[in-house]
């Protein structure tokens, strides 16, 4: 068995909220290549139908295998309650919601862990239920807010329309008195400072982001993936399925310091 393998690493989401999962990624593995694909084109995944999101979320995942891709990281929480899969299509498949999981209960000081997300992923309950299964002693509280992939992809961080309806949506987990908050939704990091500024510094915020490069990382030691060692820069490249100027602009300033080699638009079929 090869001990390398120079092909790129896949990562998909709705639109721009995944490149913070693609920074996290590209800065943590400087060596591996990354093919991000953003389905510019039908998003919001998160106002849809479980069917529809796993429909699309199969799509995604053939369109990166036949660009040859070696792994799949499902950088959408929405898509990844769907795809609960860890292989698919002969391909090593990671999804947000074990490894943000994971990080909420390593963190949490009294277990009492609230959960932003698309209405899609709190209907699926599918962290309450994952954490759950990890620690029953949990208490989980959560909240969907579908106001907030507008506000991010629209760039407004710190606005103060944004921290309005932050603070409206957050005010019922404050009350509960959450310990920790998990960003269930990868668009949602875009707003941290406005997040933050509600919660305050006793509540920690867990990225999903972060947590899933530890999760690559295991399996790079444990030897299910094989690193890149190519003398040539690696390459990272974002693909999405409709073309947009502010996408590219504001995809500029989610992933700096780390820089896009190439922006092209595809078809998925
Ligand atoms: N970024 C996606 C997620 O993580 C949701 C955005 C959308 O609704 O398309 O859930």
């Amino acid at each position: 068995m090869k001990d390398h393998d120079s092909r790129p690493i896949g990562v998909f989401d709705s639109g721009i909220g995944g490149l913070t999962v693609l920074k996290e990624l590209a800065l943590q593995f400087p060596q591996e290549s990354f093919l991000y694909l953003g389905d510019t084109a039908r998003l919001p995944y998160g106002s849809k139908s479980g069917h529809t999101i796993r429909k699309y979320s199969e799509q995604n995942i053939e369109f990166l295998k036949r660009q040859d891709v070696k792994a799949i990281v499902i950088a959408c929480n929405s898509a990844s309650t769907q795809v609960p899969e860890s292989e698919f299509a002969g391909l090593p498949v990671y999804n947000v919601i074990g490894p943000g999981s994971q990080r909420a209960l390593e963190v949490s000081s009294g277990l009492r862990i609230g959960i932003l997300g698309t209405r899609a992923t709190i209907n699926s309950q599918a962290y309450t239920k994952r954490i759950h299964s990890m620690n029953p002693k949990a208490q989980v509280f959560d909240q969907a807010c579908p106001l907030f992939v507008p506000l991010a992809e629209e760039g407004w961080d710190s606005d103060p329309v944004t921290n309005l309806i932050v603070f409206r949506y957050l005010s019922t987990l404050m009350q509960n008195q959450i310990d920790t908050l998990i960003l269930g939704c990868t668009h949602y990091p875009i707003l941290k400072n406005s997040i933050a500024r509600v919660t305050g510094s006793s509540i920690e915020l867990v990225d999903s982001g972060e947590a899933i490069a530890d999760w690559l990382e295991e399996d790079f030691i444990a030897g299910r993936l094989q690193r890149r060692k190519d003398p040539a820069p690696r390459m990272v490249t974002v693909s999405t399925t409709d073309s947009s100027t502010h996408f590219t602009e504001l995809a500029h300033r989610i992933l700096k310091p780390v820089k896009a080699d190439e922006f092209r638009v595809v078809d998925l079929v």
